[in-house]
């Protein structure tokens, strides 16, 4: 069995004219330990893909059909108690936005620890502590106990993205959806936080769904990818592979649109 299986994945909202299919019959698979790339421009159906995965998507607002598992349980069955119980435990997602994610009154540290307090309620005060520190340190904010102190406007936007990963990996979850964490990151920064998760996926073995419209990006992260256009896949594999032999025009000029400052051409 595969950590996870979409099986033709259609999205249809509500306030889309009737052959708009945001996601339009999306299937792959992750095994457990992949680093799988999702990479496409924007509009593509990338985040709606993850908001389905993680049961975020709201029935009032779209139309699903098709099937997502995650170690077994489907997706789409769960009602809203089950989904709390999956959401922040077993799969976390991580979205771009850092500033608008963590509430600017409370402590950095506490929110990072804002899971435990749902999903390990048998932990004492000073475990949940422990817990904190450490999955700070593994996503890369060495000054743990510091830095669990500040308030976020007392982070910078590189700091804020690594406290967004400590939140997500605080129960070290099965699988990190990570949405376009890097993007609004200056290139060193990127950087660091790719090292950073290949360093999580190697020594916890979390899978790690990595989305990006940057081919450079994941090409250092992710073994394999998947290429969308339009609500579907055109190409996926190995990204090596794809790299060196797009088959598809458009993987073609996403490759193309990498700056050459990284590519060497
Ligand atoms: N709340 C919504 N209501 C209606 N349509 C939506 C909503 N959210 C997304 N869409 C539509 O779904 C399609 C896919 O959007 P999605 O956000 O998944 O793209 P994306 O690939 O993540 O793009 P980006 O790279 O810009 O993040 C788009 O055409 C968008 O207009
Ligand atoms: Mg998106």
């Amino acid at each position: 069995m595969s950590l996870l299986e979409v099986e033709n994945l259609r999205v249809h909202f509500h306030d889309a004219a009737p052959d708009r299919f945001a996601v339009d019959g999306v299937s792959f698979s992750m095994e457990e330990g992949d680093i799988l790339g999702l990479v496409g421009e924007s509009g593509t159906g990338k985040t709606v893909t993850s908001m389905c995965i993680g049961g975020l998507l709201p029935r009032w607002k779209a139309d699903t059909q098709g099937s997502i598992r995650l170690d077994g349980t489907e997706i789409f069955d769960c009602s809203q108690k089950e989904l709390n119980e999956i959401l922040g435990k077993e799969l976390t997602v991580v979205f771009q936005e850092p500033m608008t994610s963590f509430n600017p009154v409370y402590r950095i540290g506490r929110q990072i620890g804002e899971s435990l307090y749902v999903h390990r309620k048998d932990l004492s005060q000073s475990q949940r502590n422990e817990l904190i520190l450490d999955a700070m340190r593994r996503a890369g904010l060495y000054e743990a106990e510091e830095i669990s102190r500040r308030y976020p406007h007392e982070l910078s936007g590189g700091m804020l993205q690594r406290a967004m990963i400590a939140a997500a990996i605080v129960t070290n979850p099965k699988l990190l959806i990570a949405d376009e964490i890097t993007t609004a990151l200056d290139v060193t920064m990127q950087a660091r936080i790719i090292d950073q998760l290949k360093r999580l996926n190697r020594e916890s073995g979390m899978s790690i769904l990595f989305i990006s419209h940057d081919m450079h990006v994941v090409n250092r992260l992710c073994r394999q990818v998947i290429v969308m256009q339009r609500g579907r896949i055109v190409e996926s594999g190995l990204t090596k592979e794809i790299f060196a032999n797009p088959q598809h025009e458009y993987t073609k000029r996403l490759i193309a649109a990498i700056p050459s400052r990284y590519s060497g051409r």
